[in-house]
């Protein structure tokens, strides 16, 4: 079986190219390991910033993808309960991201894609990838693909089927934990986040009754999934600063990696790597699915130069170009990380008081609020 592009994984950067191939007249084949419901159910990202709407937008799925979202405004940034509201559109030209959960956006991309006639295959694992043959090996038959986007995550296949020695990785851990739940407490009125000594801690909408709440932990102070729910509020109210907090009961405790990878370059031959698969980043700043999205872009108008018009050049600098970005949002995300976690850094006061200087710029700085509201709002970059 051939086709032109075999598109390994069904996550946001899978499903975006699969949209944006198809819509080019580009015709591939989505393989994907889990079953439907398995990927139209899992919970993870919520902002697609404005640059990852500009994407749909441009391809005339926006209404598709994004109607009805609500635009993101304000993002209140409490200092040790001290109240600071920061309009990210009103420094950035009016741009501004919209919340969109990931599974209400892999879903519409699954919807879109399959009403277009597109081929995607549930619970089809890609065992094998014989790079030199362009060839994929799943269990039941085997595909052979002109080319070959490997959008299969961290733990997929593709990364691991090109040579090691053909590979840099770049690794970086926070050393900071971070504890979430879910609960059904009235939302805040803006995104919100507190700085603390006390480490730091956040409090998301999710719909009209209920909330995602975060909160930083000591590694190796115990699994915070044990903590009394009563620990968990009084960590809240304490870094809110917010006594009358309210609360209500708990329905889902996780813990989220503060982890940072990047693989280098994100090609060989005529496999090339895309979203989580090449990359991962720390959450502070909410650019791991908009950099999925960003890859997808690329690839897509890359792909369709080669396969239409025989022009390959885009696809040969694919990788320096996404690399760019990269290495721009995992910038944005460890300052962003540092700026609101080293409050609590009680073991370096040096480290604390940079932290606030940072913080104290976004207020006084007109030109430093601008750059924020621009990283927030994503860069097309190139
Ligand atoms: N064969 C086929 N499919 C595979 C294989 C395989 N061998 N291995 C993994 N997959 C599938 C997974 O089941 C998953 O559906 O690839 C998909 C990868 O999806 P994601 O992990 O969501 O990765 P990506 O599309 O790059 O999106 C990354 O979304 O959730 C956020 O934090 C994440 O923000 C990041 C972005």
């Amino acid at each position: 079986e051939m086709t032109d592009v075999a598109i390994i994984g069904a996550g946001p950067a899978g499903l975006t190219l699969a949209n944006l191939l198809q819509r080019n007249g580009i015709s591939c084949v989505v393989l994907e390991a889990r079953d439907r419901s398995y990927v139209e159910e899992r919970q993870r990202a919520g902002i697609l910033d404005h640059y990852g709407s500009e994407i749909f937008a441009a391809a005339g799925l926006a209404e598709a993808v994004i109607a009805g979202a609500p635009r993101e405004q304000f993002l209140e940034l409490r200092y040790e309960g001290e109240p600071h509201l920061f309009d990210g559109p009103a420094h950035a030209g009016g741009r501004s991201g919209v919340l969109v959960p990931q599974q209400l956006l892999v879903r519409r991309l699954l919807t879109t894609f399959l009403a277009g006639g597109g081929d995607l295959r549930f619970a089809t694992p890609v065992d094998r990838i014989n790079i030199k043959e362009n060839r994929m090996v799943y269990a039941g038959g085997e595909l052979t693909a002109s080319y070959i986007a490997g959008c299969d995550g961290f733990h997929g296949v593709s990364r691991r089927s090109i040579p090691a020695a053909a590979l840099t990785t770049y690794s970086f851990d926070h050393g900071i934990g971070w504890y979430t739940v879910l609960a059904d407490a009235p939302p805040p009125r803006h995104a919100l986040m507190g700085i603390s000594e006390h480490g730091f801690a956040a409090q998301f909408g999710r719909g009209p009754k209920a909330s995602r709440f975060y909160l930083q932990y000591d590694l190796g102070a115990g699994d915070p999934r044990e903590w009394p729910d009563d620990h968990t509020w009084d960590q809240l109210r304490l870094r809110l600063g917010d006594p009358a907090l309210p609360t209500g009961p708990i329905t889902d405790r996780e813990i989220v990696e503060m982890r940072s990878f990047v693989t280098e370059p994100m090609a060989y031959a005529n496999l090339f790597l895309a979203g989580d698969a090449a990359h991962i980043i720390t959450p502070m700043g909410a650019k791991g699915m908009n950099l999925a999205l960003a890859d997808a872009g690329v690839l897509a108008t890359a792909l369709t130069a080669a396969l239409h018009d025989g022009d390959d050049a885009a696809l040969r600098s694919y990788s320096d170009t996404c690399l760019r970005r990269t290495w721009d949002y995992q910038e944005f995300s460890r300052w962003f990380t540092e700026m609101v976690h080293d409050a609590a850094a009680a073991e370096d006061p040096f480290r604390r008081r940079l932290a606030k200087a940072r913080f104290d710029r976004l207020w006084t700085n007109p030109k430093a609020a601008d750059w924020f509201a621009d990283m927030m709002a994503g860069t097309a970059l190139i």
